[in-house]
């Protein structure tokens, strides 16, 4: 008697687990399944719009209540055509592959832009995309932009030069060659490049990149200068500053999310673990700084004087939330899925994901261009709802091979 109810209490413990599991997962499900939903609807929207006008536009944000759209050159110019390579994927609905081949094809000539780094991520996120979703003709495409970004490479330094000095607000830094976080997300692009074409140049520029930057880049602590600047002559670090965010010994919140995400791709790439390991040791900063809030939504700059009542970057937590579902593909446990998943919450709950029809058809709300340069402050940009449907698109994919 008593064996049988013990036996009884087992079986009862299950049933309720595996019930507790079910439901848990029909919830996430049906979460997913509505955010796909919305970013459908809001990104018709959109696109609608766009095709209204009879133009092929390219929407960056929302400035003085209007949506801005952008030339070609400007660096967010990947992400709008990227997105939509996203709603593709996402639904596999045509319109989607139609609407996105319009968009990148119309930022072609990028390929030949040697002006600035940028030209990574311009032409990964839309190129870059098209072709891994079967747009053959696009590898020349990314090729010859592995070339262009290419010849920003000083040798000296072993680095890719960032911004030119010789023109706008950078010329008035006294910089010789500044290279920023950022760039750690052009790197991308060049390891493509090698794959299609064979050539190892350009990969091994993006590693030379890559080391130079974790040597010189990182502080102690594993936060991250946004600026450092080389002497061109012998290589050496003339100075550590910063551009977007609050202060040169600061830590600027998207600063701190691109070097995440672009060490999780190196290692990707190379298999070489000291880049997992500083992507893992920049988290850790990330998430055990007293001013990383509980939603894991960003502060603009972990060291803004005035948190908790300074904007917050969505776009940071979007990459970073993207950054993670990626590390969690080299992790035996579930600890950088959870903090993608529960980022990924905050974003898609009212207080960032926009009411359908409203934030000028983009998708998340209160994101930070640069506050130093009173720029973009507290509105949409393209790049946090890339990446916010990139990360949506890769928790999607783990939950489909996973079950979780
Ligand atoms: N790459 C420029 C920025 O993050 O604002």
């Amino acid at each position: 008697m008593k064996r049988n109810f013990s036996l009884f209490g087992i079986l009862s413990l299950l049933i309720l687990f595996m019930t507790g599991f079910v439901v848990k997962k029909n919830v996430e499900k049906a979460r997913m399944e509505q955010c796909i939903r919305y970013v459908v609807e809001q990104e018709m929207l959109q696109s609608d719009s766009i095709l209204k006008s009879g133009k092929i536009l390219n929407p960056r944000t929302v400035e003085s209540g209007k949506v801005k759209y952008i030339p070609k050159d400007d660096w967010t110019s990947g992400f709008y055509p990227g997105s939509l390579w996203y709603l593709y994927e996402l639904t596999g609905d045509e319109k989607w592959r139609i609407l996105a081949k319009r968009q990148t094809e119309a930022i072609d000539s990028v390929k030949y832009l040697t002006w600035h780094h940028d030209v990574g991520f311009m032409i990964q996120c839309s190129f870059g995309n098209g072709l891994r979703l079967g747009e053959q003709e696009y590898k020349e495409v990314i090729i010859q932009a592995a070339k262009s970004l290419s010849t920003r490479f000083r040798p000296a330094a072993g680095i890719l030069q960032s911004w030119n000095t010789d023109k706008g607000w950078q010329s008035q830094r006294g910089w010789e060659c500044p290279v920023i976080i950022d760039n750690m997300m052009n790197l991308e692009l060049l390891f493509n490049a090698t794959r299609l074409s064979g050539d190892s140049t350009f990969y091994r520029l993006a590693v030379s990149h890559a080391d130079r930057t974790l040597k010189n880049h990182y502080r102690p602590d594993y936060s991250c200068y946004h600026v450092v600047d080389y002497s061109l002559k012998d290589g050496s670090v003339r100075s550590r500053q910063t551009a977007q965010g609050y202060a040169n010994e600061s830590a600027w919140a998207r600063g701190q999310a691109w070097g995440i995400y672009g060490f999780t791709v190196c290692y990707r790439e190379t298999h070489d673990v000291k880049y997992l390991h500083q992507a893992q040791k920049a988290f850790d900063f990330v998430v055990h700084h007293k001013n990383f809030p509980k939603d894991g939504v960003p502060f603009w700059d972990f060291d803004a004087p005035k948190i908790p009542n300074e904007p917050r970057d969505a776009s940071a937590a979007a990459i970073l939330s993207s950054a993670l579902y990626e590390l969690s593909g080299y992790e035996n446990g579930t600890y950088y899925k959870d903090w993608a998943g529960k980022i990924m919450e905050s974003l898609s709950g009212p207080a960032y994901r926009a009411k359908l029809g409203e934030n000028g058809h983009f998708l998340l709300m209160h994101s930070v261009g640069s506050i130093p340069h009173g720029a973009e402050i507290d509105v949409p940009l393209n790049y946090a709802d890339y990446y916010y449907l990139e990360a949506l698109i890769r928790s999607r994919r783990i939950a489909d091979r996973t079950g979780r």
